[in-house]
């Protein structure tokens, strides 16, 4: 039997990883407690095993071993979880984030400690656990700030704190999605903000993955952040770049993180770049899978498999071959009941449209948008320039008609036309 490569997670999000994989002749197996998965017709195999599970999984991992596979690594994209995927590959012996590196990726209390010793640019920050903390912090350093729960993802409870904002309220909300009972109140850092994906080997870092991430709904979902996709390439300079680029292998090298993948959210302050976070793996989403891919010709996500089994991986061969403008967007639309969406069909004909996904069908209740986890769709396309790419963003927004009752009024609502229901355009 040929190698064996454990892809934790068989949802969307790890649908290019597993092909990727495939097509690097690996035998995958997909791991997901969801046994309807979309990614367990694409591997070669498959379990229903929650990836969180890590006893569960160690178990999984030792039987297949006496079924005689030969279990080169374990790897995942989009979720947020490399203290699974260190336990695990601390358990096969093969390589992987270490227990320590995990830990400060993912609580983001410890990680910008360890960015401050380190001598990383960030925000200021202070961990509070009361809302009396957050009160003496807004008195202290002025409005505005940014709360966040201290150990949650996908934008949950990060909210922009503005004068006139109701703290208890906001504090008792962004709370509420810490598991430990913890939030980080923040120094508002003003300025484009970009996302980075960074392959390391040996401690040497290369940044394939550089969009610049869109943030035009602010005022639809404020005080919470909600991204609205992004772009490639990005409109930074060459210097600005380079120092992006620069500070995310830092930032990743101090976290102890010298083989594998790490994903940067920076903003490019006017004192320089500083870096609000870094996660432990490969983005889900359309960022790595088809950004860069679409905008760059590189797929890194090959080479974050490399590493994850031991081999080799070329970084001199993730410069990009191209150049295009990509961009990647969001549906979100008014919590009810799905009617109907019109004018998808006609639209996937269009060559410059490179996906167009929706999350629910008719029928489906729409719960409210809180976070990342109730996008409704998403869309990519392509153009030669930021002015195409922006009109067939307007376009698909346009041409698309999401119907959705209100459960309250249950009349319907066409979001096309009013406005309601699907993102504005810029
Ligand atoms: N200090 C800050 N200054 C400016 N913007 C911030 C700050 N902190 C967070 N944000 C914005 O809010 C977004 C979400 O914050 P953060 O990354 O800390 O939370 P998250 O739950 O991990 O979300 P995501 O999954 O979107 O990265 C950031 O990507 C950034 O756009
Ligand atoms: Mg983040």
């Amino acid at each position: 039997m040929t190698g064996t490569l454990l892809v934790l997670g068989a949802s969307a999000d790890q649908l290019f990883m597993i092909e990727t994989a495939r097509a690097m002749g690996l035998h995958v197996v997909a791991i997901d407690r969801n046994p309807d998965s979309p990614g367990f017709a694409r591997a070669n195999e498959s379990a229903v095993v929650s990836t969180r599970d890590v006893p569960a999984l160690v178990e999984l991992a030792d039987s297949l071993r006496a079924k005689g596979h030969r279990l080169l690594g374990v790897t995942t994209m989009g979720s947020d979880i490399p203290d699974v995927v260190a336990a695990l590959a601390a358990h096969l012996g093969t390589p992987g984030p270490s227990t320590e590196s995990a830990r400060l990726a993912t609580d983001k209390y410890a990680m910008k400690c360890r960015f401050r010793e380190r001598g990383i640019p960030i925000p200021w920050f202070e961990r509070i656990e009361r809302a009396a903390e957050l009160h003496a912090a807004v008195a202290a350093r002025g409005l505005p700030l940014v709360l966040k729960p201290l150990d949650s993802s996908g934008s949950r409870g990060v909210f922009l704190l503005e004068p006139g904002c109701d703290l208890d309220a906001l504090f008792a909300r962004s709370i509420a999605y810490s598991r430990i009972g913890a939030c980080l109140v923040e120094e508002y850092l003003p300025g484009p903000q970009i996302s980075t994906e960074t392959v390391l080997w040996r401690g040497r870092g290369v940044t394939p993955g550089f969009a610049d991430r869109n943030y035009e709904l602010l005022d639809r979902f404020r005080p919470q952040f909600m991204e609205n996709g992004g772009w490639v390439p990005s409109t930074l300079d060459t210097a600005e770049r380079q120092a992006v680029e620069d500070l995310v292998v830092r930032a990743s090298l101090a976290l102890d993180i010298t083989d594998g993948v790490t994903k940067g959210d920076v903003v490019m302050t006017d004192e320089g770049p500083k870096m609000i976070e870094l996660a432990a793996r490969l983005s889900g989403g359309d960022f790595c899978e088809s950004l860069v891919p679409l905008g760059t010709g590189v797929n890194y996500v090959e080479a974050a498999i490399r590493i994850a089994i031991g081999d080799t991986p070329d970084l001199d061969a993730l410069t990009p071959r191209f150049e295009r403008c990509v961009a990647n967007r969001y549906f979100f639309v008014e919590p009810g009941r799905l009617r109907r969406i019109g004018g998808a069909e006609s639209l996937r004909g269009e060559p410059w449209l490179a996906k167009l996904a929706f999350w629910y069908a008719a029928g489906d209740t729409i719960p409210p948008t809180r976070s990342h986890a109730e996008r409704f769709g998403v869309f990519v396309v392509v153009g030669r320039n930021r002015d195409e790419v922006q009109a067939r963003i307007d376009e698909v927004y346009r041409r698309v008609e999401i119907v959705v009752d209100r459960v309250a009024e249950s009349r319907g609502v066409s979001a096309a036309g009013s406005g309601v229901g699907v993102a504005p355009t810029a």
